[in-house]
């Protein structure tokens, strides 16, 4: 009996001891373990005799009930201090700024020429994508360009290793890809896409560029047909109180062909740096398709005509931004693409 009391007074003076979890599993398997101490005291019940049995049993009993209990509070206790201990010690500041998501966006040329697109959808056209790497037919003859043509020096070339294949210098070769696919239904098509030009990179001028070609095939489609749609095209895009202005121009592949200004957004017209003091703007290339163009996309020109344009997306967010180079572009620097 005098054993169970000292086992008892010392179980409970260690496990008061105790100072972490660790050291309550090992207090755990010194009393509880299989041959731990109130084990052992648990199988003296049957050696004590018999007169001291009962009582022996009762006390050993009550001593692992006591015990047990004791160890769960201490265990619950344990976890309390664990939880407080974190809470001190690694201590979390909730008041402290998250860390940033970094959030992509779309690359303003794409969001340029998605804004033409939606433009021209208004008015019933189509988008069309054709292929960058073209043949020299398709670049040029096709387009009224034969070999040795004089306005073939309009477009400075990248040629492939294999001869008469080419990167495309403008979106114009999809003209008779379109017109080949539809003839002789009408055609009303934007082609956008990356054109290549064998240039000096300047400020100005990149090897590398976005084009928008726009394409028209139906009867009886006249020079008022393309005036209407770029007038309703710039104002939308540059502003409902712009003006256009159309000056006489050259290609090979329209007749007669023109160019197109829209009034200077900044000045509105009186001559500023953005304008260099003209009060215009060129924004495109246009024109009638010329009647061999139409024939060699499949249409016959005594029934057919059509209007075409060639624009410059980059060009129109650089005047639209007031920025000053269009190296910037493809230049993948974030401070730029960031600002849009
Ligand atoms: N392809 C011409 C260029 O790149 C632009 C253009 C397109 C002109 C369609 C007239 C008609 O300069």
């Amino acid at each position: 009996m005098s054993a169970l009391t000292e086992l008892e007074r010392r179980a409970h003076a260690e496990l008061a001891a105790c100072v972490d979890a660790a050291a309550l599993r090992m207090w755990h398997t010194k009393y509880f373990g299989d041959t731990g101490a109130v084990k052992l005291a648990l199988a003296q019940i049957g050696k004590v005799p018999k007169e001291q049995r009962a009582e022996y049993g009762k006390e050993a009993n009550r001593v692992k009930d006591a015990l047990a209990i004791a160890f769960d509070a201490a265990l619950v206790k344990e976890k309390d201090r664990a939880l407080e201990r974190s809470l001190t010690e690694e201590v979390v500041d909730v008041s402290m700024p998250g860390r940033n998501i970094e959030r992509g966006r779309l690359h303003l040329a794409t969001r340029t020429l998605r804004e033409i697109y939606s433009i021209f959808a208004d008015m019933g056209f189509q988008v069309y994508r054709t292929r960058e790497v073209e043949t020299d037919e398709m670049n040029f003859e096709l387009l009224n360009m034969p070999p040795h043509h004089p306005a073939r020096d309009m477009w400075d070339t990248f040629h492939t290793t294999t001869p008469g294949v080419l990167l495309r210098t403008h979106t114009s070769p999809g003209q008779i890809h379109v017109m080949r696919e539809m003839a002789p239904k009408p055609v009303r098509a934007i082609l956008p896409g990356m054109c290549f030009r064998y240039e000096q990179i300047t400020t100005r001028s990149e090897i590398m560029f976005q084009q928008v070609e726009g394409l028209a095939v139906d009867q009886g489609i006249s020079m008022g047909d393309l005036k209407g749609a770029i007038q309703a095209f710039a104002r939308r895009l540059f502003g409902q109180e712009r003006k256009i202005r159309i000056r006489s121009s050259y290609f090979p592949f329209t007749e007669p062909s023109i160019e197109v200004d829209v009034d200077c957004i900044v000045c509105r017209g009186k001559g500023c740096g953005l304008c260099k003091r003209t009060g215009w703007l060129e924004i495109m290339g246009a024109g009638l398709v010329h009647p061999a163009v139409l024939r060699n996309g499949g249409y016959d020109p005594a029934k057919f005509s059509g209007f075409a344009f060639g624009m410059g997306p980059q060009r129109v967010a650089l005047l639209r931004h007031g920025i000053d180079d269009i190296r910037l572009f493809w230049g993948n620097d974030l401070r730029f693409l960031c600002q849009f």
